[in-house]
């Protein structure tokens, strides 16, 4: 069964000839992808990546994952951006909600917690409370190998573990995911010792779910890798086909570019299953930091329904007409709960005895389709058979791909981040960090 995009339910505002005036801009951005002549081109490792992958390194990330799993209570994964947001969203995605709840013999694989994506003390402090008498191993991910939130966060662990197990068998739980040559993360690791993991050149953060940077910790997770690859290879397949009336991927960008040039400047990808939050956050790094430059690009936006339809769903129905929905929705839930009958029906819920609580929730979507189309807000729904590593990997590529092809259709670099350096060198200045002296003078004048 194939993942499929629907836009009939759009199709009030937008008709299928703009889509046919776009196929010839679509077809140009295709070449420019798979040539590789595009802007960014030195970043597009990733379009290949699923139908080439080494099966060498596949195997040693599969056998890294086995010795962490054994040696492990908990797997910290230190990164932000890019270098996490892939992983946490299929962790948090294929495993069971409640996963590091669970006790050991049930999961049979470690707790994984995060680090490294913030500058909290107290989420540090309280991290390390959590993992207090348990043995530990951490997968510190940078592919700059410079970025001061992880690097802030790998500091503290690594005294924390250094102190608990010594220097020598700190390095043996130690794993570096990054650059083949560059950054302190590199050279760290090689004074060290620690077992590395590359971050192939061509390949950006937010597009590097796929490479060892996320198969690493997903795999750790007792997920299925060479599942996820094969989705993605799937998707890879399916998304080379340069005819738009034959490739749903260069569907999905092309009407999000028609929207956008309505007016529709905010996308809210929607979902109707928690497990589905960090897929969510995913997407939003994704298109956010390549589309968003330029002055333009559309806001990406997430919520999860229904617990939003319940805070933001007033928004969507009533507020600003400038955005539209991408719902994920799922056709087969694994766990099913029937509703039974209550002889004192005093919540007044008998009529619905016999039905799923799935069966409630897929009545919630189409409630909300139907009102938010007519509230005047487009939605384009992409229908998934059912959660599972496979349609994880298939999801990942077909957004990646669409995110370049919809980047080129707007006219930017998808692969460039130049944005996010401002803050870094504002926050360096005022930090003291030795070369950003005058900067600093400058900064603390206007605070
Ligand atoms: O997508 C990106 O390029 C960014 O989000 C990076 O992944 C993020 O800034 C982390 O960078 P690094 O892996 O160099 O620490």
């Amino acid at each position: 069964e194939k993942i499929k995009f629907d836009y009939s339910k759009s199709l009030t505002f937008f008709n299928e000839a703009e889509l046919d005036y776009l196929t010839p801009m679509v077809t140009s951005a295709h070449k420019l992808l798979h040539d590789g002549t595009g802007a960014g081109n030195e970043y597009t490792g990733w379009v290949e990546l699923p139908h080439e992958f080494d099966p060498h390194l596949l195997k040693d990330i599969q056998e890294t994952a086995e010795k962490i799993k054994n040696n492990c209570d908990v797997l910290i994964i230190v990164g932000i951006g890019g270098s996490y947001l892939g992983a946490r969203a299929a962790i948090e995605m294929l495993n069971h909600h409640f996963y590091n709840l669970l006790s050991k013999s049930q999961r049979k694989t470690p707790e994984i917690h995060f680090a490294g994506h913030n500058i909290s003390s107290s989420y540090l402090k309280h991290l390390l409370d959590v993992i207090d008498g348990k043995d530990i191993c951490i997968n510190v991910i940078s592919k700059s190998g410079t970025t001061t939130e992880p690097a802030l966060a790998f500091r503290v662990l690594k005294e924390y573990m250094e102190n608990k197990y010594g220097k020598e068998e700190t390095k043996e739980r130690i794993i570096a995911t990054t650059d083949a040559k560059k950054g302190a993360l590199k050279q760290m690791a090689d004074e060290e010792g620690y077992k590395t993991f590359v971050i192939p050149d061509d390949i950006g953060g937010r597009y590097s779910v796929l490479a060892p940077v996320g198969l690493l910790p997903i795999a750790v997770a007792g997920i299925d890798i060479q599942e996820v690859l094969l989705g993605a290879k799937a998707a890879y397949e399916d998304g080379k086909i340069e005819d738009l009336k034959e490739n749903q991927c260069y569907q999905y960008a092309a009407i999000r570019n028609i929207l956008y040039r309505k007016g529709k400047t905010v996308e809210i990808m929607v979902n109707y299953e928690p497990s589905l939050h960090y897929f969510g956050e995913w997407w939003k790094q994704l298109y956010g930091e390549s589309e968003g430059k330029d002055n333009k690009g559309i806001f990406p936006a997430s919520v999860n329904f229904s617990t939003d339809l319940h805070s933001m769903g007033q928004y969507v129905q009533q507020g600003l007409r400038n955005i539209f929905e991408t719902v994920l929705i799922i056709q087969d839930t694994e766990e099913k709960i029937l509703i039974k009958e209550d002889p004192q029906n005093l919540d007044g819920l008998n009529y619905l005895v016999g039905k799923t609580v799935d069966y409630v929730n897929g009545k919630a979507f189409e409630g909300t389709l139907l009102a938010h189309q007519d509230g005047g807000v487009p939605n384009l729904v992409i229908s998934i058979p059912k959660i599972n590593p496979y349609y994880y990997g298939y999801l990942v590529y077909f957004f990646e791909k669409a995110c370049g092809i919809s980047g080129y259709l707007l006219g930017v670099n998808p692969f460039d981040q130049p944005g996010v350096e401002d803050y870094k060198r504002n926050m360096f200045a005022l930090l003291g960090k030795p070369g950003y002296e005058a900067q600093r003078q400058e900064l603390l004048k206007r605070l």
